[in-house]
């Protein structure tokens, strides 16, 4: 069991030295500054890795290698992952540091279909390295990424759209990066009247306690005539959630409309659901 409670005020980040016992407290929401961020120095060639999109376009990242090496001096929630060789740790560290499979589903999705981004108000909820984000940008969209982890947004997910936008002024103007729990992420929206005409998410529903702060998030946030893109495994084996639960869920509701728009199923079943209000919703 891990134990929370010594997070830093001024980071808002879990202290690895803390991990040890048995409490954990949600990390509360916050807005991290594209120009409060260490830029990337020293980048060599083995340093950036290429995410091929469809139709030739290029995402930059850095590799973790490089990340990891940046942060070797810290100690937060990513080096205690990463030294227990934890691609997940609940609560503590949720997965950002690494591309999951249906990342890849998403864009080809949305690059096969022609779903309208430029102009468009999306948020990459969930966004991890930010590819998928960062490939909407570069598609004309306004983003914004949120993770849960503070030093997830502060040295991987900026310093990638950097690499992929080359100067701080575009990234100031067309996005915006939020970390912490969606509960508080949620309150942040609310209080800002901030709607999306997109919510795009990869690999967010394989904890079924997060079922409703998801829901909450697309109900409270989707432009009437949005639409919120779920790309997720079938099922998630030792984690409990998974899209037949969460259809579930959602049908439980009954205010959104649960669409399967494409599916893989040779070898670990992944799927795209697509939700959208139900007509007498909006
Ligand atoms: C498995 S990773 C997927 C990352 C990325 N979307 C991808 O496909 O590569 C799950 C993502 O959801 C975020 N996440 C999970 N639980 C969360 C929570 N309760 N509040 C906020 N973010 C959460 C994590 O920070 C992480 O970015």
């Amino acid at each position: 069991m891990f134990k929370f409670n010594f997070i830093d005020k001024n980071t808002n980040e879990i202290s690895s030295d803390s991990l040890e016992t048995n409490q954990t407290v949600a990390l509360c929401s916050t807005q991290i500054f594209a120009n409060e961020t260490i830029p990337c120095l020293n980048i060599s060639a083995s340093d950036l890795n290429y995410f091929n999109c469809t139709n030739n376009l290029i995402v930059k990242y850095l590799s973790t290698n490089y990340i990891i090496k940046c942060m070797k001096d810290q100690s937060n929630a990513i080096i205690y992952a990463d030294r227990n060789h934890s691609d997940l740790v609940a609560g503590v560290y949720e997965g950002g540091l690494k591309i999951w499979e249906c990342t890849q589903d998403l864009i080809n999705f949305i690059s096969f279909n022609n779903t309208q981004l430029a102009n468009q108000s999306v948020l990459d909820l969930g966004c991890g390295v930010g590819i998928i984000g960062t490939f909407c940008l570069l598609k004309g969209a306004f983003v914004y990424f949120q993770d849960y982890n503070p030093e997830v947004i502060r040295s991987v997910t900026i310093p990638n759209v950097m690499l992929n936008l080359e100067n701080l002024k575009n990234v100031q103007e067309f996005s915006k990066f939020y970390s912490g729990d969606w509960t508080s992420f949620l309150d942040i929206l609310k209080e800002n009247k901030i709607k999306f005409d997109i919510i795009l998410t990869s690999e967010t529903i394989y904890n079924t306690e997060s079922y409703s702060k998801l829901h909450s998030i697309f109900t409270n946030c989707l432009k009437k005539d949005g639409v919120v893109y779920v790309a997720a495994k079938t099922y998630y084996f030792g984690v409990g959630g998974g899209l037949r639960s969460f259809e579930e869920f959602v049908s439980s509701k009954g205010i959104l409309n649960f669409t399967p728009v494409w599916t893989h199923s040779n070898g670990i079943s992944r799927e795209i659901i697509k939700l959208s209000w139900k007509h007498e919703m909006q």
